[in-house]
């Protein structure tokens, strides 16, 4: 971004650009704009979710600027992708492989039931529930960076050629929107309603929207491990009005399933819903480094190929000894 001011923008973008560098993101007189981006991520298992769930709403944010009229930041974003990309992948097979050790686990001990967690915690690996509370705590925190469901910036970003839709090529129809609408979920007197909006302004809607499938693929092949383990249990998205601080929902206590609730009833379920102390406290247990080339904690299963297509046993970080 710094670049693309320097270079197209002449004194402005100097001055934009020096603002930018100097602006101390993430200390504490300055916290990150973003509540994502503020969160603590504690363990390895957070850190995936963050790399699924967060990095995959900055492809997003990428890809419809890599829809630009203006060919130089769409460019940009092209090349930024294929980062991206990158970093998804980290996340849904770091995932996959906690799962997968979870799953083999719980096979090699006899356990039917994946919800017994305090015996399949005793096994060293983290419990699927678990795994589904800090999905729910991801997935919520990176729906708040889409924004407002309704916004009229977005709507002028679009029409102005700033940014485009998710693979706004690929869509069949004017683009323009100035005629149609876009089914949007809203709180009206107290309750979940589809409404539809002007598709203009609710672009943003539509983008989580796009998102919201793209997750869902990813959690298919996390569902397929345990599916084929053998366990009765699959792993879900949250309903989009659950744990939000922006947008619609902000205001709502929703379950999981999207069931408003007062707030007794909230505060009195939410950690069936969300991490806790303790499961944090237990996850943090399992954080034990493992340095030998070719072992693996017990909480991981070994990844199917290594990066850049090394083997399992390939020294990547050389550590003094
Ligand atoms: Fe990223």
């Amino acid at each position: 971004m710094v670049y693309l001011l320097h270079r197209y923008f002449g004194r402005d973008g100097r001055e934009e650009a020096d603002e930018l560098l100097r602006r101390q993101s993430g200390s504490e007189d300055a916290p990150r704009m973003l509540g994502a981006f503020n969160e603590a991520t504690p363990d390895w298992l957070s850190f995936f979710m963050f790399t699924f769930f967060t990095d995959r709403d900055g492809k997003m944010q990428l890809e419809s600027l890599a829809q630009s009229g203006f060919d130089p930041l769409s460019r940009t974003c092209r090349f930024m992708l294929t980062e991206e990309a990158h970093h998804m992948f980290v996340g849904t097979t770091g995932i996959s492989r906690v799962v997968q050790a979870t799953c083999d686990a719980m096979k090699a001990a006899g356990i039917d039931d994946p919800t017994q967690v305090e015996r399949v915690r005793a096994l060293g690996v983290i419990d699927l529930p678990t795994i589904q509370k800090k999905m729910n705590l991801h997935f919520a925190l990176s729906l708040d960076l889409f924004g407002s469901e309704v916004s009229t910036n977005a709507a002028n970003f679009f029409s102005s050629g700033l940014k485009g839709r998710y693979q706004e090529t690929k869509i069949d129809d004017d683009h323009q929107l100035k005629d149609s609408t876009y089914p949007v979920l809203k709180l009206v007197d107290g309750q979940v309603r589809l409404v539809h909006e002007p598709a203009l302004t609710a672009l943003n809607m539509r983008l989580r929207d796009d998102y919201v499938e793209d997750c869902e693929r990813g959690i298919q092949r996390w569902n397929k491990i345990i599916q084929e383990s053998g366990f009765d249990l699959q792993l879900g998205l949250p309903h989009v009005a659950f744990y939000r601080q922006i947008g619609e929902f902000r205001d709502a206590q929703a379950s999981p399933d999207g069931e408003l609730l007062d707030a007794a009833t909230w505060a009195r379920r939410r950690h069936e819903w969300l991490p806790t102390e303790e499961d944090g406290e237990f996850i943090a247990t399992l954080m034990q480094p493992e340095a030998r080339p070719g072992q693996f904690a017990r909480w991981i299963a070994p990844p199917r190929v290594g990066i850049d297509n090394r083997p399992g046993d390939f020294e990547y970080v050389k550590i003094a000894s």
